[in-house]
Formats: structure tokens, C-alpha cells, sequence
């Protein structure tokens, strides 16, 4: 099938209807024109009755998911060093595995693997943090843009706290290499770059103060961690003793959010309610990333109070923290840790719903890219089949058990995903279904 060119898709839609409403349309037709949802219906209607129809009845349809957060290079450890807290883990388990990028045919192995289970998987949409070296941060870059998902990629800036074999020498250095990075990668379509600092340990003010020239010049979007550890939290009330808090630490160094800065910030943890009004006047994103904050005994982020005081927020893997790529599969692991904050946490508010979980692993994340996650009118067309035959059951289930279903019992996506496209385009590896 062409890119762009009209079809429909026939089968069992789930979607939110809302933050905290699934919905599902029974044996529908979802159109696709131009890469857009055009309608769901019923019956095709006439005008549409000449367009290709695959036919996935009695199969799940769900919106493309978004990976609001991980890490490319981190994925040949994923499941190992998980007994380990964040900063221990960083040095012994990720500088060393990091700096392993330098070297192209170990990075074409690693970034390989990387993208195919990513391409297989069910999201359609990523944020990916790749290493400092400009030259595989290219390479990766190329395997996704022939994967046809559609990516933020950031060469990762860092000048100080990491081992020699990774740090960039100076700041003027690491900016440098930026700007050389941002030229080659220009021609990409749908792999775009965004400033990457890793976070303000590895970064010196000097190194910050340079980024955010060059996002005020080229209006590119920024990533980073932020309040993911209690260690870290503290480290950076030492090293930026000018700012109330880390998110203002940020801020003072014109790097969180505002109207021409499209901001995501890993974990927010321990983001409290100053830290979240500031997340939520600069309109950042927060990537929620569950099955890391649990393996790398981070704690449990105020998801709720995010949702429920207007904070953007999405999911995140965070592979390597996260042992998996499976946004389904965070899915549950959201709601199995807000659980645990309810529980655990003194005044600890009420855990997410499936529903609400899913809202984030598709329109909540989703907005980062547009009008991403939902099957409405205009919306992009990032649709996913899924089949859960590989769980067989002896009872009946709706469609929405079904789907609650497969965010716990499939830990690996390509035991569940069929079909996958983005903004209309089959994803590269997906193939129209046998008759
Ligand atoms: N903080 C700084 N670097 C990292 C990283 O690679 N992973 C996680 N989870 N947190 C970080
Ligand atoms: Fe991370």
C-alpha cells in the first residue's frame, strides 16, 4: 500500500473518550485519508465503498502508543544491574555500556536490535535519548527513519561527573559537536533531533547556558531527567545552590518548557507542589516511567496529582531502567505503582484507573507530537492491531477485558502486535493480513 493513500481498517476500536473513559466501536470501520483519521463508522458509508479494506474483525484496534522516554544505548543491558539504586547504576552499569558508541559496528549491532523491537512494537511514536558520540547518534537515526515511526532523537550533551571515556571535553566541545550533529541530521522526515542534556549532574552551566542558545535559535524541543532520586535531588540542590529547586534549576538556565520550548522531563518524582506548578505554567511533559522508577528504586511519582492539577504527562520505558520497551506493559505497571504510592505514601491520593493509564500511554504522551492517540476526525492515523490468541481464555471477554488483558499478560509487544501504522504508512516489517 502506498503512503497516504485512502483505506479503512475493520475491526474491534478502543480509544479514550476522555482522560478517564475508554470507549469501545464494535466490528467499525476506521477510515484513513492523507495520513488522517477521516471517520469511524458503522458501515462504510458510500462514498467511501471503493477504498481497500483490511479486514481485522474480531481483532483489538487501538491508537499508536507513545514512548515519551528511553534510551537507545541502554537497551543490550536492559534486565541487567537491576538490583541497584540510579547513581550507582549510572556508574556501573550505563557510562561503561554508553561509551561502547564510540565504536560505529558495535552501535549498528546495538541501535539494530534497538529499532527492530521498537518498529515491531505497539508505539508509533518515541523519545529517544542516544549517546554523545554525533556519529552513531546519526546511525540511529537513520535505522528509524526507515523504520517509519516517527522520533525525537537527542545526541546527549554531558561535560562533567562520568567517566573520561564519555565525557565531552569542554563545553564548547560538546556545543560544537551539537551544532555539526543538527546539520546532518536536517534531511531526516520523520526523525527529528532534540537537545538532550542528559541531566544538570552531567552538565555544567556553562554547557546548559549554551543549549538554550542554541533552542532559542532553532526552536528545537529539549529532554532531560528531572527529580527522578533522592540522591540526585540533593546532588543538585548542592551543585545549583541559585534555584529553590531543580525544576527552577532548569528554568534559571532557560531550559524547562515555556511557550517556544516543548519540554520532556523523566520521572518527577519527587516533584512537589511548587516543583508541579512550575511544570504545569511552562506546559511541560512529563514522561511517567513506572517499571523504572520500580527497578531502579526511584519511588512512586504523584501521577494524580499531576492529572488532576492540569500537568501534561505520558509513559515512558526508560530502558534501561525499564527492563522493557512495552508501553502496554507500562501501562499496567502505572497502575500497579500508583497503587503502591495510595498505600504506601502518607496522604497518598486514589491509584489510576486502566483507563486512565491508557489516556496517557496514548493522548497524554501523544500531544507531544500533535494530535496523537485518539481515533477522531483530523487526528493522525497511528493505528495498531492487536491479537491476543497467544492468551487463550475459556470465558467470554468484551473487548475491553481484552485489552486490560494484554497490559498485563504480554511483557514483549511482538507477541500481541499484527499491524501497525503511522500517520497512515504501514510501519516498516508490518504486512496486510493473509485473506
Ligand atoms: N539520569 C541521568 N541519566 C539517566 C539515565 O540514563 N537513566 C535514568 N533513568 N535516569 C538518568
Ligand atoms: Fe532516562
Amino acid at each position: 500500500m502506498k503512503p497516504n493513500t485512502a483505506f479503512a481498517l475493520r475491526g474491534n476500536l478502543v480509544d479514550s473518550a476522555s482522560p478517564t473513559q475508554l470507549r469501545c466501536r464494535e466490528d467499525h470501520f476506521l477510515v484513513c485519508e492523507d495520513g488522517r483519521v477521516a471517520g469511524v463508522f458503522p458501515r462504510l458509508p458510500d462514498r467511501y465503498a471503493h477504498l481497500p479494506v483490511e479486514d481485522w474483525s474480531g481483532r483489538l484496534i487501538i491508537p499508536g502508543l507513545t514512548d515519551l522516554h528511553t534510551h537507545a544505548p541502554q537497551y543490550a543491558f536492559r534486565g541487567l544491574g537491576m538490583d541497584l539504586e540510579l547513581l550507582d547504576w549510572l556508574e556501573a552499569r550505563t557510562f561503561p555500556e554508553e561509551a561502547g558508541y564510540a565504536d560505529l559496528d558495535y552501535a549498528r549491532r546495538a541501535y539494530g536490535l534497538f529499532v527492530q523491537e521498537l518498529q515491531a512494537g505497539a508505539a508509533t511514536r518515541a523519545c529517544v535519548f542516544a549517546t554523545v558520540h554525533r556519529e552513531s547518534t546519526l546511525l540511529l537515526m537513520e535505522l528509524l527513519e526507515k523504520s517509519g515511526l516517527v522520533t525525537r532523537v537527542g545526541k546527549v550533551n554531558m561535560d562533567r561527573n562520568c567517566p573520561d571515556s564519555l565525557r565531552e571535553p569542554s563545553a564548547q566541545t560538546s556545543l560544537a559537536a551539537t551544532r555539526r550533529w543538527l546539520e546532518a541530521c536536517a534531511g531526516f522526515r520523520n526523525t527529528r533531533p532534540i537537545l538532550t542534556p542528559r541531566f544538570i549532574p552531567s552538565c555544567s552551566d556553562e554547557l546548559l547556558a549554551g543549549l538554550a542558545a542554541v533552542q532559542r535559535e532553532t526552536g528545537l524541543p529539549v529532554q532531560s531527567h528531572l527529580s527522578e532520586n533522592p540522591s540526585e535531588v540533593e546532588w543538585v540542590r548542592q551543585l545549583c545552590p541559585d534555584a529553590a529547586g531543580y525544576g527552577e534549576a532548569y528554568l534559571r538556565r532557560g531550559l524547562l518548557g515555556g511557550e517556544n520550548c516543548p519540554t520532556v522531563m523523566a520521572h518527577c518524582v519527587y516533584s512537589d507542589a511548587a516543583e508541579r506548578r512550575l511544570l504545569k505554567e511552562q506546559g511541560v511533559w512529563v514522561a511517567h516511567c513506572p517499571q523504572s522508577n520500580t527497578n531502579l528504586s526511584s519511588g512512586a511519582a504523584p501521577v494524580r496529582a499531576f492529572l488532576e492539577e492540569g500537568v501534561r504527562v505520558g509513559l515512558g520505558s526508560d530502558v534501561a531502567g525499564g527492563h522493557t520497551l512495552s508501553i502496554l506493559r507500562a501501562i499496567a505497571d502505572a497502575v500497579q505503582v500508583s497503587k503502591l504510592r495510595w498505600r504506601l505514601v502518607e496522604g497518598g491520593a486514589r491509584p489510576l484507573t486502566l483507563p486512565e493509564a491508557f489516556w496517557l500511554a496514548t493522548a497524554g504522551g501523544g500531544a507531544f507530537f500533535g494530535q496523537v492517540g485518539r481515533f477522531e476526525p483530523g487526528w493522525a492515523f497511528d493505528a495498531v492491531v492487536l491479537e491476543d490468541s497467544a492468551y487463550p481464555h475459556p470465558q467470554p471477554l468484551s473487548s475491553l477485558e481484552r485489552l486490560e488483558r494484554l497490559c498485563y499478560l504480554c511483557s514483549d509487544d511482538r507477541r500481541a502486535v499484527v499491524r501497525k501504522f503511522v500517520e497512515g504508512r504501514p510501519a516498516a516489517g508490518s504486512a496486510p493480513r493473509n485473506p
